[in-house]
């Protein structure tokens, strides 16, 4: 497995694989590695004769009051659990080499990117169709592997893709989860031990929106509401916002319709989670 830094060596190394009639993976990532990430670099190997990772933590989709300078930074473990995983390259970029102090242009997706998080996290997703936007141009790969867990971004990763028309098959893989059903994210090691315990919460609450739209006649509104008043009642969470929305388009639903998704984000002290569940309404 190759650790490269240089976009051009980056490049020209992955179209050395292409001439070898191989598929290009590409499984964008901000390190700090955990079982998600590997579970997409594995499916990666399994679908694509040669495949990137990269590791880039992305100054542009931070706030300024976001967790940039504190986001955990781990390139030693990263690069054995991508050597475990089967990735063949990981490209992980100087901030200087991905963006020129002149840079002036931004990827900006429209009305998908403005609801939820875009709405708390002002400037977010323009970071990441951005960021994303040159890694498919650096790698020019055949698949892009993300997941599940940021619904919201690989939505928007997929309009850019066909507004661009970038020749990229996004594919979306399943959320891994701890044994009591957190979402494995990077920002859990934030979470202190009564934390870690409430944060379990999250996945409670849309096991309850699973029952109550599969068992129930509510509404979406009235699941909603039963969601965030679940999420409250945990001493320690704060509610951002806990939804149910078009799975495709993410307007909130009125009516019981497929295909639906309900969607929360919390801030368990000081740490922000997010986390999502598909329903099927009956
Ligand atoms: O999901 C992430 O880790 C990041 O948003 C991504 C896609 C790597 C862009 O920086």
């Amino acid at each position: 497995m190759i650790v490269e830094s240089s976009l051009t060596e980056t490049r020209r190394i992955v179209r050395a694989a292409r001439g070898r009639g191989v598929l290009i993976g590409c499984i964008p990532t901000m390190g700090a590695l955990h079982q998600g990430h590997v579970s997409l670099i594995e499916v990666a190997q399994w679908e694509c004769g040669f495949n990137v990772a990269t590791i880039f933590v992305n100054p542009t989709q931070f706030g300024p009051h976001e967790d940039f300078t504190r986001y955990p930074r781990t390139l030693d473990a990263d690069v054995e659990m991508c050597r475990a995983a089967g990735a063949d390259l990981i490209f992980t970029p100087p901030v200087s080499a991905m963006y020129a102090e002149s840079a002036q242009t931004i990827v900006r997706v429209g009305g998908l990117a403005e609801v939820l998080e875009g709405s708390h996290r002002p400037g977010h997703f323009d970071g990441v169709s951005t960021v994303v936007a040159k890694f498919f141009h650096i790698i020019e790969p055949d698949r892009a592997y993300f997941g599940q867990k940021d619904f919201q971004q690989q939505l928007i990763i997929r309009q850019m893709v066909a507004d661009l028309d970038l020749p990229v098959e996004i594919m979306t893989c399943p959320i891994i989860r701890e044994a009591d059903g957190l979402a494995m994210s990077s920002r859990n090691r934030y979470l202190s031990v009564a934390e870690r315990q409430q944060a379990s919460q999250l996945f409670q609450t849309l096991l309850l929106a699973e029952k109550l739209a599969a068992e129930s006649t509510l509404t979406p509104p009235e699941i909603s509401r039963q969601m965030a008043d679940h999420l409250s009642s945990v001493a320690g969470i704060e509610v951002q916002y806990a939804v149910i929305a078009d799975a495709v388009t993410l307007k909130l639903l009125q009516h019981r319709s497929n295909p639906a998704v309900a969607l929360l984000a919390v801030k368990v002290g000081s740490t922000r989670l997010i986390d999502n569940q598909i329903l099927r309404f009956r």
